[in-house]
């Protein structure tokens, strides 16, 4: 069957995905992965994210991505909508998160890939992301996908004592896709 990617529209199927997801997350920020948490997050927490981003599939508020392989959750990502009214027809790329097991083989190409695919799909001008300094692999994939930086703030992000740059990327949606 391989891997397959579907979009999570049902609370119900929200309630389901929080746990593997939850041991996902937990498992990459453990061993230190870039993923805004300094601490791995509690399952209540990747709970209520996960339900609220389903709650805003419905009205083009977010979107939620899942990978499975064989029917095993292995990865997922997100995007939501911002808040400020200024600047609500753009969207934030928050979260793409492949199992460590299952990284290497062109699953988060894909999710950032349909995430991309679906902020189009619901009209977001500009998607942004932010990502640690350190993170060149995630930042050579949103390269490729036509992301640019435009802002970078040196020495920001804190784990513990050490200090990393938070680079920030855009990706134009008014333009035309940019690998055609
Ligand atoms: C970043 C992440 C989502 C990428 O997912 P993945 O499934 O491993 O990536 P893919 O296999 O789709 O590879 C995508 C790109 O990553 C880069 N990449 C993949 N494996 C790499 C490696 N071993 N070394 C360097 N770069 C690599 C390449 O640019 C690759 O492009 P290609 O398709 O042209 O080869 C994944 O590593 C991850 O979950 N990391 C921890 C969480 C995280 O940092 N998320 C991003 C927060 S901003």
């Amino acid at each position: 069957m391989g891997v397959r990617l579907a979009e999570v529209t049902d609370p119900v199927e929200a309630t389901a995905l929080a746990p593997p997801a939850h041991k996902i997350l937990q498992d990459l920020v453990s061993s230190g992965a870039a993923l805004g948490w300094a601490l791995p997050p509690a399952q209540g927490e990747v709970r209520d994210l996960l339900t609220e981003l389903v709650e805003g599939v419905a009205t083009g508020e977010s979107a939620l991505l899942v990978a499975h392989d064989d029917g095993t959750v292995v990865g997922l990502g997100y995007w939501r909508r911002y808040q400020r009214q200024t600047h609500r027809p753009h969207a934030d790329l928050e979260r793409v998160a492949v199992a460590a097991g299952h990284q290497g083989r062109g699953i988060g190409r894909a999710l950032t890939e349909g995430l991309v695919a679906s902020a189009r799909k619901a009209g977001i001008e500009v998607l942004t992301l932010d990502a640690r300094g350190d993170n060149e692999r995630a930042l050579a994939l949103y390269r490729t996908l036509g992301f640019n930086e435009y802002g970078r703030l040196v020495d920001f992000v804190a784990v513990g004592h050490l200090r990393y740059d938070k680079v920030f990327y855009a990706l134009d949606l008014r333009r035309p896709w940019p690998r055609l």
